[in-house]
């Protein structure tokens, strides 16, 4: 790579856009916030930019193939027009493809993976002053060395300066700049069978809790007020203090121990800092978050410790995603997931003990390798089991390089999946329903975000001569649910975004509560 110093912003125009998971939504903040520092603009028009890059996700092939014809239209754009146009493919599809996506795609200019960020501007800036021919001016990916621990330590140090050095820009942040998500793990050590995470994110590391903290506050003095930690199993946050290596006195990222770290115990009088030590620290240190959250949750190693953290803070919110997958333990064994349904089941009791208004949202996956009629009805009856509030669902996507790839043939018809697919997607609806239903006559806290699509759609049309509809309010409950309520003719819809305010549900849809609002906060 060549030591050119990244100074080149100079206001050329960014155009970036995000695929896949909020990992990635967080990522290209980051990446936003370093590029501008740098003296990029950014526009939301492709047309006019002079970078494109794209944040892709590789969890299925949908996913890819959205990424991927965004490239091929980019790729005719590039050939018609006579002036300089720089595109990059980010995030873990450029890590799963590695560098011979290059060859394939020749319109692309720089790849760069999840855990290399910190050089996406070396790249850009390769790409912008001169055609890069050296592959390495080109290409940042952390390829099969992401699990060599020696290099690990000096890549995660990079991108541990990524995180911290967050330049949160409140004019781009969503839900009026109240919302961010704040990054606890990176990576994943679980390789369940179907995944491309662990390889495309690499292996496990904790941060330091100091700069998890730090961060919140940061953001809280910025005007945040909803936090949503993010870690792929976001339960096994686990820090074991003086073990990791310092930069200039400060506690540095951690490989995670992985599973190993729950069945043993910490060496006698070492400090470490569990995920119910991290959420306590945070609902305690930085009062002004009103709402703390996260996700994923993996049904797992999920303690007491964590739920009685839960119990006892009220700007905890109530609310667990703990994808299941599946119901039948011959096909969480074959995803090798590690629990069993009634392992599940008892987690998901427990939690409803500590938390009897916990709301449960998850993700299955349908038509997974050798999945039998049997096997599907108890994935449904599971979703019942359970009442969901909401799940994800997709059809398996057989994913290049991972064990069920190598080893399980995808066996179930693709109309057998979209049969599957349809049908838990119905029981879905009707377990929500009955969730949303049962909160009729209740009044909820909403996190207030933005005035309702439908709403903006109608009263976008006043001038138009359609009749101005009555403005309504969208937001979350503290449980995620969707929540939409009347705006009162003497209230701004500017005052009530970004507040939690009180909301009587009048009725309930299968996944949104309607209400009105019990009364305005006084500094509205
Ligand atoms: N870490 C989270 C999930 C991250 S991926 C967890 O373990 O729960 C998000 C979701 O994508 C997964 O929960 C799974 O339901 C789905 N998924 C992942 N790989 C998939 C594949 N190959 N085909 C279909 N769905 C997949
Ligand atoms: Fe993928 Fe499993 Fe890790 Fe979740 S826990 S990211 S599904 S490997
Ligand atoms: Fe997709 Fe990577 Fe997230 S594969 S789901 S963007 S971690």
């Amino acid at each position: 790579m060549h030591t050119v110093t990244p100074t080149a912003g100079n206001g050329f125009q960014v155009y970036l856009e995000t695929f896949g998971c909020q990992m990635n939504e967080l990522d290209s903040e980051l990446v936003r916030g370093q590029l501008a520092a740098l003296g990029y603009r950014f526009t939301t028009n492709a047309a006019e930019a002079d970078v494109v890059l794209y944040n892709t996700c590789s969890v299925r092939q949908q996913a890819e193939n959205k990424a991927l014809s965004r490239v091929g239209l980019m790729g005719i754009r590039k050939q018609e027009s006579d002036r300089r146009l720089v595109l990059g493919v980010i995030g873990c599809m450029a890590e799963r493809e590695g560098a011979g996506m290059l060859k394939r795609y020749p319109q692309i200019d720089l790849l760069c993976g999840p855990g290399e960020l910190d050089r996406l501007p070396m790249l850009i800036d390769n790409a912008l002053k001169a055609d890069a021919s050296v592959l390495a001016d080109r290409v940042a990916l952390q390829g099969n060395t992401s699990r060599r621990t020696a290099t690990l330590a000096a890549a995660e140090d990079n991108l541990e300066m990524l995180d911290l050095s967050r330049a949160f820009d409140p004019d781009r942040a969503t839900s009026g700049a109240r919302s961010a998500y704040v990054r606890i793990t990176r990576g994943c050590n679980k390789f369940c069978t179907y995944c491309v995470v662990p390889y495309t994110r690499g292996a496990e590391v904790h941060r330091p809790p100091d700069a998890i903290v730090d961060e919140c506050r940061m953001l809280a003095d910025q005007g945040v007020v909803e936090i949503t930690l993010l870690g792929q199993t976001v339960n096994h946050y686990r820090y074991e203090h003086g073990a990791a290596l310092t930069v200039g006195g400060e506690e540095a990222a951690q490989v995670g121990p992985g599973l190993g770290a729950f069945r043993r115990t910490a060496p006698v009088g070492a400090r470490v800092t569990s995920f119910a030590d991290l959420l306590a620290r945070i609902h305690d240190e930085v009062p002004s978050i009103a709402r703390l959250r996260f996700v994923t949750s993996y049904p797992r190693d999920f303690g007491d410790d964590i739920l009685a953290v839960m119990r006892d803070s009220p700007r905890i919110c109530r609310y667990l995603h703990v994808p299941a997958q599946s119901g039948s333990n011959r096909v969480l064994k074959t995803m090798n997931r590690g629990y069993t349904v009634e392992e599940y089941l008892e987690f998901i009791d427990r939690a409803r003990s500590f938390l009897p208004d916990v709301s449960i949202a998850g993700d299955f996956i349908v038509g997974f390798p050798t999945e039998t009629e049997e096997d599907f009805e108890a994935s449904a009856a599971l979703v019942r089991r359970v009442g969901f509030k909401n799940n994800f669902i997709f059809k398996y996507s057989p994913r290049p390089g991972t064990t069920a790839w190598d080893r399980l043939p995808d066996d179930v018809p693709d109309e057998v999946k979209r049969r599957r697919n349809n049908a838990l997607l119905a029981v879905q609806g009707e377990v929500s329903a009955e969730v949303h239903g049962a909160y009729a006559g209740r009044t909820v806290e909403v996190f207030v975000e933005q005035i309702s699509q439908q709403s903006a759609a109608r009263t976008g049309n006043v001038e138009l001569g359609w009749a101005p509809a009555r403005v309504q309010m969208s937001g979350r409950t503290g449980g995620d649910l969707i929540t939409v309520f009347d705006l009162p003719a003497d209230v701004s819809a500017a005052s009530l975004i970004g507040r939690v305010v009180p909301v009587r549900v009048t009725g309930a849809g299968t996944l949104i509560l309607y209400g009105e609002l019990a009364g305005v906060p006084a500094a509205c």
